[in-house]
């Protein structure tokens, strides 16, 4: 849809909008709408929406911050918002700046998430404005469409096997693979067992959070044997990569990163917690297994000398928490003359709004190295937004709407209300807390 059509279309819906960027423009209100479509374990979506003084133009962002949904949209209504009202939209740059400042104990994830879901809500518009989608404003597509993987877990060799071979079969051609190790009830994005799945309910039903017992030791001897289990039956046709999800120590990140070595990995993603610097530089010394980080990311200035030492081959910040369409192509332009590349963070727990706007940045900087897609979006999600980023044979890609080409239906939204269900709690089996 071109600008001439976009305009058609709203004055055909009974809006107008002139022919040139509207003069003084100003946002009138910012909406925080806290909805969970299905009702899953995973599902709080903090959505913001930016409407100006121009009637029928509004824009849609995702503050979600899975852990801190209320904080976030509590911090949106009363600290920030009141810094928007009057002031311009189009001045995305000016407003990101004025925000940040703005509480003056900065940065951190709710107050980054806020701001995600601000400069994703305010490129929207200036889409809209332009008549042109977000990806033009930044630039243009470099691709004609996304690489993207998703996740194969099972709980032994056989099963993620399976899982790899189906989605296979559907066209992924990079799956990520994760496996329980001997003796553990859960893991992270494996199957839990029958009794952790029970006590897992149990704690959501009362409203607490669920324990999980990890022990890093089975976990490391076990993944390189996945590897070698999947290379021998499913072969080399395919790439795979995996997530620690930093459960492991710094010597044993050293010796996962040697081990797997031999199976080529697309990527090693969050290794070890990003605070460890001092190992980053030994497992680059001593392994050549690419490594991916990012996903917690709550800014431009964190993991910033991961990328200026060149200490990891992909960036995996998440658009929603670090903030938004701006921070995103800031961060792949640091990476650019380093060779590092974009895989920004895409699972099921941000909205299909931060989806469009991966796509959008993942679309438009010549650095893109893969971007993740979560699969299995539910019919309640599909009546509350109006798109997700299309998957066909391994590639994702999204339309020519103005904006980042997303609307929500704020009806069906209030359907499904705010659902609280925490995070597990990790411990090791003598009860010491471990990073999840
Ligand atoms: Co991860």
């Amino acid at each position: 849809m071109n600008r001439r059509h976009f305009l058609a279309s709203l004055a055909a819906a009974g809006t107008q909008l002139p022919a040139a960027a509207p003069k003084n423009l100003k946002i009138t209100s910012v909406q925080v709408l806290v909805t969970n479509p299905g009702q899953t374990t995973n599902g709080n979506y903090v959505l913001v929406k930016i409407l100006t003084s121009e009637p029928g133009l509004y824009g849609w962002g995702d503050a979600t911050c899975t852990g801190s949904e209320l904080g976030v949209a509590k911090f949106l209504e009363e600290h920030l918002t009141p810094g928007m009202l009057g002031r311009d939209p189009m001045r995305i740059e000016d407003l990101w700046q004025t925000l940040f400042f703005l509480p003056y104990y900065r940065s951190g994830s709710v107050h980054m998430s806020a701001i995600s879901g601000v400069d994703m809500a305010l490129w929207d518009i200036k889409g809209k404005v332009a008549g042109l989608p977000v990806y033009e404003l930044l630039g243009g597509r470099v691709r004609d469409k996304l690489l993207t993987y998703t996740s194969a877990g099972g709980r032994n060799y056989q099963e993620v096997e399976e899982g790899v071979r189906r989605l296979m079969a559907r066209g992924y051609k990079v799956i990520k693979v994760q496996v329980s190790a001997p003796g553990l009830e859960s893991g992270y994005a494996v199957p839990q067992s029958d009794r952790q799945r029970a006590a897992t309910a149990q704690a959501h039903a009362e409203g607490v959070a669920p324990t999980e017992i990890w022990e890093p030791g089975p976990y490391v001897r076990t993944l390189p044997k996945l590897f070698e289990h999947l290379r021998k039956t499913v072969g080399e046709d395919i790439d795979l990569l995996h997530d620690v999800h930093e459960r492991v120590t710094p010597s044993q990140a050293i010796v996962l990163a040697k081990a797997l070595e031999p199976y080529g990995l697309f990527f090693l993603e969050d290794l070890l917690r990003p605070e460890n610097l001092d190992t980053f530089r030994i497992i680059r010394q001593q392994s050549s297994t690419p490594l991916a980080m990012g996903e917690i990311f709550t800014g431009q200035w964190d993991g910033l000398n991961l990328i200026t030492e060149h200490l990891i081959d992909y960036v995996r910040h998440d658009l929603a928490h670090v903030g938004g369409v701006t921070t995103g192509k800031k961060v792949a332009t640091m990476c650019e003359p380093y060779g590092i590349l974009t895989a920004w963070h895409g699972p099921g727990n941000i909205s299909p709004i931060t989806h469009m706007a991966n796509a959008h940045v993942s679309l438009s900087v010549p650095n893109f190295g893969i971007q993740e897609y979560a699969t299995g979006w539910g019919n309640p999600i599909r009546e509350v937004f109006s798109a997700i980023p299309t998957f066909a044979d391994g590639y994702v890609d999204v339309g020519d709407q103005p904006g980042l080409g997303i609307d929500v239906n704020e009806a069906a939204a209030k359907k499904y209300p705010y659902l609280r269900r925490l995070r597990p709690a990790i411990r090791r089996r003598d009860g010491t807390p471990w990073p999840y």
